[in-house]
């Protein structure tokens, strides 16, 4: 995919989960329980908590994503034959504090520096972000911190992608959105955001519709992708 300077951007929106903070990390901390299989572990949770998400919105049956993620682990902690409630309440724990990606602090100063809007919008609930967020010095940097809990619906349901266009006052193609999850990457595009898709696990194209506008490895990139000045 081309690497391309995107012009009229007012706005940064960011994924959370996967794309500032590391969800693989929970499990990592825990690895004095879990042993070798702690990588099993976070990517079956990581999946089932997706999966989980889009069974709910499809079948009209909403929970907050702090329920979603506690089934998610539950279904994963069985997989691997482990009945531990004091495990199980130390990774839903480590979850709230989640640790960032190491360029996520320095590229969000640059951009808030030029003047970029900065957000998040995210399935987590309102409490989760808030503890992501502060447990990773992130705070004050961003205008607006959007969860789906606004709109009962996980993304990639258009209301959700919507809800950003409302809350900062501006138009779909001013957005710049950045996410890890390829299905986010391209569902945002399909909505009419600019977006660059942050590819940190080098994953094939998604086969969805619409197409990123760019791709980077991580978030190191992003400035020199936007326009100097606003
Ligand atoms: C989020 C999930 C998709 O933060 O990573 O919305």
């Amino acid at each position: 995919m081309k690497q391309v300077k995107l012009s009229g951007i007012k706005a940064c929106v960011f994924d959370a989960y996967g794309t500032l903070f590391d969800v693989s990390s929970a499990a990592r901390e825990a690895r004095d329980a879990l042993g070798d299989r702690w990588q099993a572990l976070a990517d079956l949770w990581r999946t089932k908590q997706l999966q989980y998400s889009w069974l709910r919105g499809l079948s009209g049956r909403h929970a907050d994503f702090w329920q979603v993620t506690g089934e998610a682990l539950d279904f994963a902690m069985a997989t691997q034959g482990i009945d531990d409630p004091a495990l199980r309440q130390r990774l839903m724990d480590l979850y709230l504090g989640l640790g960032a990606y190491p360029e996520v602090a320095p590229v969000l100063r640059r951009l808030k520096s030029r003047g970029m809007k900065l957000a998040i919008l995210s399935n987590g609930t309102p409490a989760m972000l808030a503890a992501a967020v502060a447990n990773a010095g992130l705070s004050g940097l961003f205008d607006a911190v959007l969860s789906v809990e606004e709109v009962g619906v996980y993304k990639p349901h258009p209301s959700v992608y919507r809800l950003t266009l409302e809350r900062l006052g501006i138009t779909a193609d001013q957005v710049c959105f950045l996410s890890s999850n390829g299905w986010d990457a391209y569902s945002a595009k399909a909505f009419g955001y600019r977006v660059l898709w942050c590819n940190r696990h080098g994953q094939v194209p998604e086969r969805i519709p619409a197409t990123p506008d760019g791709e980077i490895t991580d978030l190191s990139g992003l400035p020199e992708m936007l326009p100097d000045e606003l």
